[in-house]
């Protein structure tokens, strides 16, 4: 087998695991395959290559990542000296894995070079960034395009439209500008704000959809976790009038800075809004209130 074959199949077994999210069962299978193979000095030679020129790559990711974090930080700091409220829950940050990069790659049919690397896939650096309220939700994403320097490259907005399967959440891709000894460059990151109702169904729904062991005769999992992010979705809004009506002053949001001059485009179709949604306030379902107050059910 020529060493190029050999690293297309570790790297074709990693994805596959990757894609499984990691479920034990694939891991195991990874690990066997790549436990007993005998590496030629050309593969180890090909993946230290790989690994050291992905390195300073990721490395850049990783600094945009964190200066992103510190900017989330620093916003729900100054809100809550301003406002008394920290609206950020927690963040969480995550590193997309090189089997993971490649094999979106290749599952977007471009070429799985380092060059493509850079230019097609927007998530090697993550954030998830989780929120008390929904209308912390879109505040957060105001203040983001607010700031002058940051680059919003696209916005989904999967609360305002749903996936089909229930999950809600806003996704942007932003670009950070990172200085370097002689250059700056400005890296993308995306970012994940949802709120803790949102989060708890996004986690369950994913360990579901890994970890069920059998499907259920009389029950319609899809529609019956569709219905329950619909539970969930009324329950916050609720929750949202509720603190709207006992903090008004907490609640109330006042403008962000009043001067934006952050750009915003669209990338490709990879990053298009999905059907029916033109921006990131287009069609907001009108059982969703965003910078409202609806009155409670009697
Ligand atoms: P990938 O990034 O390759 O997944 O494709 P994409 O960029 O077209 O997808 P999108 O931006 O819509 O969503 C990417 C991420 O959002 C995933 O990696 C998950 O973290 C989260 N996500 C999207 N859809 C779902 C879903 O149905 N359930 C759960 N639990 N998470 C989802
Ligand atoms: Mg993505």
């Amino acid at each position: 087998m020529s060493s190029s074959n050999s690293l297309d199949e570790i790297r074709t077994t990693a994805a596959q695991a990757y894609r499984s999210a990691l479920d034990d069962d694939s891991q195991q299978r990874a690990s066997k395959l790549t436990a007993s193979r005998t590496l030629s000095q050309n593969d180890i030679d090909a993946l230290a290559v790989l690994e050291y020129a992905a390195q300073d790559i990721l490395t850049k990711y990783h600094a945009a990542m964190r200066q992103m974090e510190v900017r989330l930080e620093t916003l729900d700091q100054d809100l809550k000296l301003r406002q008394h409220r920290n609206p950020i829950h927690h963040i969480e940050s995550r590193m997309k894995s090189i089997p993971s990069i490649f094999e979106k790659l290749e599952r977007y049919k471009k070429s799985t070079t380092l060059e493509a690397m850079e230019q097609h896939i927007m998530d090697i650096a993550g954030l998830r960034v989780i929120v008390s309220y929904v209308q912390d939700v879109y505040d957060i994403l105001n203040y983001l395009k607010a700031q002058d320097d940051l680059f919003v490259v696209a916005v989904k907005d999967y609360i305002g439209a749903p996936k089909p399967n229930g999950y809600r959440s806003l996704h942007m891709i932003v670009r950070i500008p990172v200085y370097f000894m002689d250059k700056k460059e400005e890296i993308p990151v995306e970012i994940q704000i949802r709120t803790i109702a949102m989060d708890f169904w996004a986690s369950l729904e994913h360990d579901l959809k890994y970890k069920a062991v059998r499907s259920v005769d009389d029950m319609d999992v899809a529609a019956e976790l569709k219905e329950c992010s619909e539970i969930i979705e009324e329950a916050e809004n609720r929750m949202q009038v509720l603190a709207a009506a006992l903090e008004p002053d907490r609640m109330a949001q006042p403008k962000p800075h009043a001067v934006s001059r952050a750009k915003t485009m669209e990338l490709g179709p990879e990053f298009a809004l999905p059907p029916g949604v033109s921006g990131p306030f287009a069609n907001p379902r009108p059982s969703i209130v965003l910078h409202g107050c609806r009155r409670p059910r009697a």
